[in-house]
């Protein structure tokens, strides 16, 4: 009775801990693959430049921000909660996992200075 007592919650973590294990790493693979964000930047370069880093200042500069700013900003044009007439129709078009793919491509690339870059 005592053993069992004891060996039951060990058993128990044996089991939680892989399972916890698992849902942290399948977080981090949910994120984007900067790669297939390459691919799929084509339609982006015309306005924000091949990297990310627009000519024009009318253009925001997307090299080098942060992953998450960008996501949150491209799910801001696609509910309508960011108004932008020329961003709103591009963003529509996309999925979860290409806002966060386009994120890890423009974060991976040299441009603005976050404190992230700096590390
Ligand atoms: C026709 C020009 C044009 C194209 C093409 C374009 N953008 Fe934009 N983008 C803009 C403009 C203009 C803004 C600023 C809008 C605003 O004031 O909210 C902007 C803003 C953004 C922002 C917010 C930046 C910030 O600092 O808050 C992100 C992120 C973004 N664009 C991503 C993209 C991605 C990804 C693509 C390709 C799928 C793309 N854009 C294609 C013109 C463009």
């Amino acid at each position: 009775m005592i053993s069992t007592a004891h060996t039951l919650p060990r058993t128990l973590l044996r089991l939680l801990v892989p399972i916890l294990g698992l849902a942290l790493s399948g977080a981090t693979a949910a994120a984007g693959d900067a790669a297939a964000g390459k691919e799929k930047s084509a339609s982006c370069i015309a306005c924000h430049g091949a990297d990310g880093n627009s000519q024009a200042p009318t253009f925001p500069k997307l090299a080098g921000q942060h992953a998450d700013y960008i996501v949150h900003a491209l799910q801001g044009y696609k509910s309508g909660s960011r108004k932008n007439a020329i961003m709103a129709p591009l963003a529509v078009n996309l999925s979860r996992q290409d806002m966060e793919d386009l994120a890890a491509w423009f974060a991976s690339q040299d441009g603005l200075h976050t404190l992230e870059g700096q590390r």
